[in-house]
């Protein structure tokens, strides 16, 4: 198995050697310019420790991955996808950032902006629920995240608060994009001189891919249950699924096993505890629709009444994150 060797030069190396000549080289950053510290997390074919650049002391999370493991499982494809759709995803503030990618004999490295705020599943487990300040806040920066990404043509399929991670001031940084899907280049022809859509190197698999691939069973879409096919429109159901978990404290779709939950999806069987706020609950059901073109799209969920008032763009990455409560 092949691992594409194209990780970013980032600076340059001036040297000067006995006759005076002087070359200048890239500087490629390797596992030596790193102090690993503590495990941040674990994965089925990944460690994310803790690691600071030795030049500057800049802390990351360095996401290691096993080549062997990945090889054998089967899961070059996934790597490759969560390496190709953050190098996509540079330019937003919510999403945790890809700095340098290498390798040594024995694993792969990503070296990712260090949420140290850990996962808003753990801050909402330690709560119970949020209260509607919270929620829209937290709402707010995930949606804005989330229409970031489906503007640069990724599809994230597994939303969940367990992949929204929160930095050292509280604001998100969503994550794991190994299960994300780039969509072909809308543009016409756009980079493509076959005139075939552009984009997705792995569609050829997507088939297989699309029946094995079932993201996490309480956030999966109706659509991806029934026809294996998600679109921009499956995020914002997950999204629908998260705003009604933070102010419940629990998924509005859960049930003793994955089956039993799926039956609940795709037949739209969930309700709302009592005191849920009535501006959310219009949004939800607005976002839980079983037929994905009539879900609420992004400009419209960013005029919903709930997020009355909520200041979008720059100025929501820039304010003080709300006390949580
Ligand atoms: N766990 C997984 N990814 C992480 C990251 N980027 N920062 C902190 N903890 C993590």
């Amino acid at each position: 198995e092949e691992w594409k060797e194209r990780g970013a030069a980032v600076g340059t190396q001036r040297e000067t050697d006995a006759s005076g000549q002087t070359t200048v080289r890239p500087i490629k950053k390797g596992v030596k310019d790193f102090n690993f510290g503590r495990t941040l997390g674990e994965g089925s074919y990944s460690t994310v420790l803790a690691a600071t650049d030795r030049q500057n002391l800049k802390e990351y999370a360095i996401k290691v991955l096993d080549k062997r493991h990945i090889i054998k499982e089967k899961k070059v494809k996934y790597v490759n996808i969560e390496r190709d759709t953050l190098n996509r995803l540079t330019e937003h503030p919510g999403i945790v950032r890809l700095y340098y990618t290498f390798q040594d004999e024995r694993s792969l490295y990503f070296v990712l902006d260090l949420a140290s705020g850990g996962e808003l599943l753990g801050v909402l487990k330690k709560l119970g629920s949020f209260d509607i300040e919270c929620t829209r806040f937290y709402g707010a920066e995930i949606l804005d995240s989330v229409a970031y990404m489906h503007s640069r043509g990724v599809i994230h399929r597994d939303l969940k608060p367990e992949n929204v991670l929160l930095d050292s001031n509280m604001h998100v940084k969503i994550t794991d994009f190994g299960t994300a899907k780039i969509l072909p280049d809308p543009r016409p022809n756009g980079r493509n001189v076959t005139g075939e859509p552009s984009g997705d190197p792995t569609d050829g698999a997507e088939t297989d891919r699309a029946v094995s691939f079932v993201g996490t069973a309480e956030y999966v879409s109706p659509e991806l249950l029934r026809d294996k096919n998600a679109c921009k429109a499956s995020d914002l159901w997950a999204f629908g699924c998260i705003i009604y978990q933070l102010l419940a404290g629990r998924p509005p779709f859960k049930a003793a096993n994955e089956y039993l939950t799926f039956q609940k999806i795709l037949a739209l069987d969930y309700s709302f505890p009592d005191g849920f706020p009535e501006d959310a609950r219009d949004l939800v059901e607005r976002l839980l629709v079983l037929e994905p073109s009539n879900r609420l799209p992004v400009e419209h969920i960013k005029s919903h009444r709930f997020f009355d008032g909520m200041q979008w763009g720059k100025s929501l990455w820039r304010q003080k994150a709300p006390r949580l409560s």
